[in-house]
């Protein structure tokens, strides 16, 4: 009787699944090796890291074939392979070869992508980088890099205080049993950018919580520091494309910053127990500096034109 009702159930089912076709889990082992491909173009300007990617995979195109999407600041462009070398079809930052003085990688074995933050000091070029990048798990290539790179004049830019403040934060492994889930961690993201529209969203603020936007930071180290310093209302914060790792407490958004005439940004949050503990953000300006905007003093001297945000601003050691 047993066999004869699970024979009907799979008979029933079965046909559903085959429809569905389930996409392969994500080797998150090539995800780590793609990330760690994209950290080598950079700091060397070669392109071909990411198509020789993986390396003698039985199941992968022909290099030849495929093609990478470059989203950067805004700008779409096409990575292609060319038999001697790949080939971009507009300047990008990604072809400069920069001194990398500090990485950042998280992963998201859901979505098979992960971001990575890098940090430049060099004084020829200095840079702040977030990439997300999107592996195909069928094909196990690189389909989409999607990144903001920020340098001198983005917004409260200065790659030697993103560097100062990244390294005395943690931003380590959370034990399982205290995890918070995707979804928290993504509702915490999400409810800090809303209140860029509307003040009256609950935001988990943790404390001590501490945001570093470009090079500016606004702890003390003290228990007290806190996030909820004020934002520039009320705008929208659109076109949100998210990368969530569990295992961190942490989501990656890319977005339009819409308070600053939809500037391509990332913001970086860091969750603990659901409340919000880090911040991270680059914003890229198309006018340059700080996208048109006067800072407070330590962000470039001066006021912002929002009375509220200017009002509620503080900065560390000012
Ligand atoms: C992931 O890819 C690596 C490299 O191709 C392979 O050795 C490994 O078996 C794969 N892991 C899984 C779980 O398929
Ligand atoms: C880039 O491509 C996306 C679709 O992937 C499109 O929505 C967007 O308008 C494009 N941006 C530009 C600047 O062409
Ligand atoms: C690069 O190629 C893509 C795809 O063909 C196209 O959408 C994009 O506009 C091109 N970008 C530039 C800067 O030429
Ligand atoms: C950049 O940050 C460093 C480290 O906090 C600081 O010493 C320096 O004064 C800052 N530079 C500017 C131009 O604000
Ligand atoms: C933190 O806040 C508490 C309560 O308001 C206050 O008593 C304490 O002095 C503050 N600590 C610091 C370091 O500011």
């Amino acid at each position: 009787m047993f066999l004869i009702i699970l024979a009907t159930l799979l008979a029933a089912t079965s046909p559903v699944v085959l429809a569905q076709s389930p996409s392969p889990a994500c080797n998150t082992t090539l995800l780590r090796l793609a990330t760690d491909r994209y950290v080598a173009t950079q700091s060397t300007g070669s392109l071909s890291y990411l198509f020789d990617f993986p390396p003698l995979s039985p199941s992968s195109s022909s290099p030849s074939s495929s093609f990478i999407t470059l989203k950067e600041n805004g700008r779409n462009l096409t990575l292609s392979p060319s038999s001697s070398s790949a080939f971009l079809n507009s300047s990008s930052l990604l072809t400069t070869p920069l001194r990398i003085d500090h990485r950042h990688s998280i992963y998201d074995s859901i979505q098979c992508a992960s971001f990575t933050s890098l940090v430049s000091t060099s004084p020829s070029y200095p840079a702040v980088i977030g990439a997300q990048l999107w592996l195909d798990p069928s094909t196990h290539r690189i389909s989409l890099l999607d990144r903001i790179a920020t340098t001198t004049g983005d917004w409260a830019f200065n790659a030697t205080g993103t560097l100062y403040y990244s390294l005395r934060e943690n931003w380590g492994p959370i034990p399982p049993a205290q995890q918070d889930s995707r979804e928290t961690i993504k509702a915490a993201g999400d409810a800090y950018l809303d209140i860029f529209k509307s003040a009256t969203v609950q935001v988990p603020w943790g404390t001590p919580c501490a945001r570093l936007e470009g090079g500016a930071y606004t702890g003390r180290g003290t228990p007290n520091d806190t996030c909820n310093l004020g934002v520039i209302q009320s705008y929208d914060m659109p076109n949100r494309r998210y990368v969530i790792d569990e295992s961190v407490g942490v989501v990656s958004l890319l977005l339009e910053f819409g308070s600053i005439g939809n500037a391509p940004d990332s913001h970086l949050f860091r969750v603990e127990g659901g409340r919000l503990r880090f911040i991270h953000t680059m914003t890229y300006c198309e006018t340059k500096p700080n996208c048109g905007f006067t800072l407070p003093g330590g962000m470039g001297g001066g006021t912002v034109g929002k009375r509220t945000w200017r009002r509620r601003w503080r900065l560390n050691g000012q």
